[in-house]
Order: structure tokens, then C-alpha cells, then sequence
């Protein structure tokens, strides 16, 4: 089915989670809403994110989507139950914080980075509630200001707030660190440099797989052999 596949967030952070879905499946045609004018979501009210988030997925409906990822870890992690009630006959796609990889891999020592709306959701706590066990220990940091730096690309702020949410876990023996919002991976070689022996996990991969699955069962993949394309929309500062 040639739809377009919709897919949005407060920026540039999506297009992590876009290039990950690109790279299995080549072919398909996508609409990528970037609210920059809104970012950052993860310092908005629930009132005001629940205002947002609305007005793109009517805007991406317009272009009569099959499917809307939410490349935002923020807005999976506090509306995607409610957007898939409030619009019953979309497929909807999150990213959410990939604690379930870091804990199944048996790390030990997890540092959480995310947005402070993703930090305090109620479905980040489940994650860890489900997943983490007694020999884990999952450090929570909430990176105020940081999606924003990155996505008007401020590099001296990005190494401020890096050095400020960082330093003080450098001994604390961190193997693994979950990049828990879509603009983090952007600045990912920055992150390495505080813990240069610690994997890095996203939840972009995870994402990419559940969309060609739910493509697939619902028989809605692009039957086209040629190239996708990728029609971009911006909303400005
Ligand atoms: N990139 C988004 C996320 O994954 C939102 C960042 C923001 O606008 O605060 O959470």
C-alpha cells in the first residue's frame, strides 16, 4: 500500500529514529513533522504536550498517513495510550527508553539519560519495575535543557550540561548508558567521552522493527522496488 508513513517530534531528535526505520525499509515514503517551535516537549505541562501533540497527528493526518511513529520518547512515554484511544483506527509506533535491552543484557551499573517529562512518567517507572533486577542499579538523570541545546545546536551549553548531569557518575562503575530521548544519539560521541568502556543503547532499532512488523501484518508495506522519499515539514522558533 503506497500510503505515506507519518512520523514526528520536537525537532531534529526524530531523525535517529528515521534513519534506523530507513535502513529496513528502504522503500517506504515517509512525512517527517519537526515541531521545532515547540521543543522542548520534555519541559512542557502535560496540559500543554496533550495540546501539541494533537494539533501534528491531525496535521499528519491530512496526508492520509498508514502509520504515525512517535520519535519521541516523551510524548510514547505520556500519550501514546491516549492517542491511540483518541484516534482508534491509526497504528501508532513509539520510542520509549530501552531499559528492557540494557537490563536483559545483564548490565549492572545503567545510567538513564532522558527528558525530565520522560524521567518522571509513570511508564519509565514501569520499565524499571518489570525489567531491572536485584543486582542492577539504574541511575536516573534528568537532562534539563539538553534536547534543546542539541536542536538549536549550541555547543557550548551541550558541553555544560553535558559536563553538569555527567561528571559526578564517572566512578560509579557505568557499563551501560540508555539514551532515553531521540536527540541524544546526535551527540552520542560527546556522551562517550565520560564513559568511554560503556555501550550506549537506544530505542531506535526496537522501534524500526515494530514498524515493519506491523506493516507487514496488516499488509500495508509499499509494494513499490523503488527508493523511498521523505517529505519535510518544520514548524519555526
Ligand atoms: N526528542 C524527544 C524525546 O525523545 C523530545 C525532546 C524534547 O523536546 O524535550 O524525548
Amino acid at each position: 500500500m503506497n500510503k505515506k508513513i507519518g512520523i514526528f517530534d520536537s525537532g531534529i531528535g526524530g531523525l535517529t529514529t528515521l534513519k534506523e526505520i530507513k535502513k529496513i525499509l528502504p522503500n517506504e515514503d515517509f512525512i517527517y513533522y519537526a515541531d521545532s517551535k515547540n521543543n522542548p516537549f520534555g519541559e512542557k505541562s502535560k496540559k500543554e504536550l496533550n495540546i501539541i501533540v494533537h494539533n501534528i497527528v491531525n496535521e499528519l493526518l491530512k496526508y492520509d498517513v498508514k502509520l504515525i511513529v512517535i520519535a519521541c520518547n516523551t510524548v510514547t512515554t505520556k500519550f501514546i495510550n491516549l492517542l491511540r484511544k483518541d484516534y482508534p483506527n491509526i497504528l501508532f509506533v513509539g520510542v520509549e527508553p530501552a531499559i528492557k535491552v540494557a537490563c536483559d543484557n545483564n548490565y549492572k551499573n545503567i545510567l538513564l539519560m532522558a527528558t525530565p517529562g520522560t524521567i518522571s512518567s509513570k511508564r519509565t517507572k514501569e520499565l524499571i519495575n518489570k525489567n531491572k533486577k536485584e543486582d542492577q542499579n539504574i541511575y536516573l538523570v534528568s537532562c534539563t535543557g539538553l534536547a534543546n541545546a542539541i536542536e538549536i545546536n549550541e555547543k557550548i551549553r551541550i558541553n555544560k550540561l553535558l559536563y553538569k548531569y555527567l561528571n559526578v557518575y564517572k566512578d560509579k562503575n557505568i557499563d551501560s548508558i540508555v539514551l532515553g530521548c531521540t536527540h541524544y544519539p546526535i551527540i552520542k560521541n560527546k556522551i562517550k567521552i565520560y564513559f568511554p568502556n560503556s555501550k550506549i543503547i537506544d530505542g531506535n532499532k526496537g522501534t524500526a522493527k515494530r514498524v515493519k512488523y506491523l506493516l507487514e501484518v496488516n499488509n500495508l508495506l509499499n509494494n513499490s522496488n523503488k527508493k523511498g522519499t521523505t517529505k519535510f515539514i518544520q514548524t519555526k522558533r
